[in-house]
């Protein structure tokens, strides 16, 4: 098999026997959490791109990327290429935040990894970074970087929509689905305001402008708050705004370009720091290295992980703390295989500019999606940027069957906010692996 004439290719019923039996086993002993469909990837069996091989032996295509993982797709030869100077070598996790690992052979240590990501974060000028092991642990070590920093009130602002993590603090910055939240204590001082997407084509009514009854004046909800004489809250009290440049759990809302300004002026002209959460939008996927570019914020703390393979808070130097152990994290620093596969990835995407291929893929991948949005009754819009694409279902029942269409045809597609169905191909997907795609999508959405 190849990828350059590979093809969806199903020996069975989807999900097969074999893929059955193991999500039953499965499932006896795994907490109840989140689960998709039984899709049971035959780890040794053949994969490359966006195929792969499932356990009954059929050839799937998967437009999920394992949610924003996995962006060169299965198997890439450098990567691939990489892991085998590691035969026989015990790839233990290392403290590597207390201690430092060094290859002799070439292959990129910790370091490399870390010098890496600064590399890729030169256009902000960044100086440090904070490995750890997920995306909620970048959020929860951005916010405590901000709240040592800025001290005083420690309030901070999050958005309607959002997605953070699972983890206590970041959870406390969702604001996307209520059992996520249900029943768990939270940071206090949190204050949520709206997310102003692209549809609103200038000033809108969703929330974050508003007219001040004192002065009658159009304003932000964020100048409301913090402007001498109208506001309540001293501009020193706010510890950060977390923002995601493009929304992903929530539905993969594109924000308002009045809105991203508005956010810009406030960060400039009352130094609130901006953290932008790229966990999902970052690493070449909007078109762009880093999402937060289409914005023309300068944000003061990325956060990255899954495509990233660890987590990393990064950022200048003076946003971090300076006092020993603050921050930490025993596996933090020193994973050594992750540190491989992520540095290959990171070097990959800005060596090919994989961000390129996503905008030019992306812009023709959506101009489909938005014809069957303007065809198909079920569907209510198309949006996206780059290769961070969802169409919106009027109703979420059909989302859901629409999932289990696509699967049941060999496609892999999984659905965020509450009607809504993305898709992530991987960064360097071909035009003609989008239209075996297409038409899986097109079928699937008659069926509906
Ligand atoms: C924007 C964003 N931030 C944080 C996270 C949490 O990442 P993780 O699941 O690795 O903890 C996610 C996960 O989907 C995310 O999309």
């Amino acid at each position: 098999m190849n990828r350059d004439t590979a093809d969806i290719s199903l020996k069975t019923q989807m999900p097969g026997t074999k893929a059955e039996a193991l999500v039953a086993r499965d499932k006896k002993i795994q907490a109840k959490a989140t689960d998709c469909y039984a899709f049971v990837r035959a780890l040794d069996d053949w994969a490359e791109g966006p195929f792969c091989t499932d356990v009954d032996g059929n050839v799937l295509m998967d437009f999920t990327g394992q949610i924003g993982c996995n962006p060169l797709g299965y198997n890439h030869p450098e990567i691939t290429l990489a892991l085998e100077k590691m035969a026989h070598i015990s790839p233990i996790k290392f403290a590597g935040t207390d201690f430092y690992t060094e290859w002799q052979n070439g292959l990129p240590s910790p370091t490399d990894f870390k010098e890496k990501i600064i590399e890729a974060t030169a256009m902000f000028g960044y100086e440090k970074v904070f490995l750890s092991n997920s995306g909620a642990e970048a959020v929860e070590n951005a916010l405590k970087c901000c709240y040592a920093k800025r001290g005083k009130g420690g309030i901070g602002i999050n958005f309607k929509g959002a997605f953070h993590g699972r983890t206590l603090g970041a959870l406390s910055m969702n604001y996307s689905k209520r059992n996520h939240k249900k029943g768990y204590p939270m940071i206090p001082n949190v204050v949520t305001i709206p997310y102003c997407g692209e549809e609103e084509k200038s000033y809108c009514n969703c929330g974050f402008w508003v007219t001040d009854k004192k002065t009658g004046e159009e304003m932000s909800v964020l100048e409301q708050m913090l402007r001498k004489g109208v506001g309540v809250h001293d501009p020193e009290e706010i510890a950060y705004i977390l923002f995601e440049p493009v929304q992903g759990e929530g539905g993969y809302i594109v924000p308002n370009e009045h809105f991203v300004a508005e956010l810009k002026r406030i960060q400039q002209t009352y130094g609130i720091p901006i953290i932008a959460d790229e966990v999902q939008s970052g690493l070449g996927r909007t078109g762009k290295l880093w999402a937060i570019e289409h914005t023309g914020i300068v944000p003061d703390l990325i956060t990255s992980a899954k495509a990233l393979q660890v987590g990393a808070t990064i950022g200048k130097a003076g946003i971090f703390p300076t006092e020993a152990a603050r921050i930490s994290s025993t596996w933090g620093g020193g994973d050594i295989i992750n540190s491989i596969i992520g540095y290959k990835t990171l070097d990959m995407i800005m060596r090919y500019k994989l961000w390129e291929n996503a905008e030019k893929m992306g812009n023709y991948f959506l101009g489909q999606l938005s014809k069957m949005a303007s065809t198909y009754n079920c569907l209510e819009s198309a949006r996206g940027r780059g290769l961070m694409d969802a169409i919106e279902f009027g109703k979420q029942a059909d989302r859901d069957k629409f999932e289990s269409e696509c699967f049941k045809r060999g496609l892999m597609v999984i659905g965020c906010g509450y009607k809504a169905l993305r898709f992530l191909p991987p960064l360097d997907v071909t035009r003609r692996e989008l239209d075996i795609a297409l038409n899986v999508i097109d079928d699937a959405l008659r069926a509906i």
